[in-house]
């Protein structure tokens, strides 16, 4: 393939890439496998839980098989041991993860649980289809649980 043409086809990945995914870079670092494991995970959990999000605001259309589709994924990742992702040690590195979540571990756990059963209590609401009010309620309360960690546990920017 001609040089020129090489780089269109790559630039017209990257655009594309860029189009379909706002979260910055997805690495995985096997130097920082327990980091790059949980930010795998989030960036899934993101990438399902984003669109449940559009569709309550009106900004996609609401398709109820999709929307049941993306509370299934979810709750399939919270079946994934995302406690490996935090393991001892893995507060360094690139990484948003305070430093307060291997000190207050219990509390970060708890806040992880409250979690999964707000995706669980979301996939079973989903799957019915119909009441739209009562999913768009969930996905709501969806969302606080991620925040309430957030606000604690994951900095705004990259910390070392
Ligand atoms: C129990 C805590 C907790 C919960 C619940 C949680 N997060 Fe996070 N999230 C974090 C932490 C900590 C990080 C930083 C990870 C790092 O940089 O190593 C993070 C990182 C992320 C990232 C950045 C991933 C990347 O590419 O580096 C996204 C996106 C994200 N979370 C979305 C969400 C969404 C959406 C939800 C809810 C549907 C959610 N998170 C629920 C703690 C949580």
């Amino acid at each position: 393939m001609p040089k020129f043409q090489r780089h269109t086809v790559l630039s017209v990945i990257v655009l594309a890439g860029l189009a379909i995914s706002p979260i910055a870079i997805s690495h995985y670092n096997d130097k920082e496998a327990p980091q790059s494991y949980r930010q795998s995970w989030f960036a899934l959990i993101a990438a399902n839980f984003g669109p449940m999000v559009s569709m309550v605001k009106g900004e996609i259309p609401w398709q109820e098989m999709q929307m049941a589709g993306y509370a299934d994924q979810l709750a399939a990742l919270t079946t994934l041991d995302i406690m490996r992702g935090f393991a001892d040690g893995s507060d360094k590195g690139t990484t948003r993860a305070k430093p307060e979540i291997w000190q207050n571990m219990p509390d970060f756990q708890n806040k992880m649980e409250d979690f999964k059963n707000a995706v669980n209590a979301l996939k079973i609401i989903a799957d019915q289809g119909t009441d739209r009010k009562a999913i768009a309620t969930q996905v709501a309360a969806t969302g606080k649980a991620c925040k309430a960690c957030h606000d604690e546990y994951k900095s705004k920017n990259y910390l070392y």
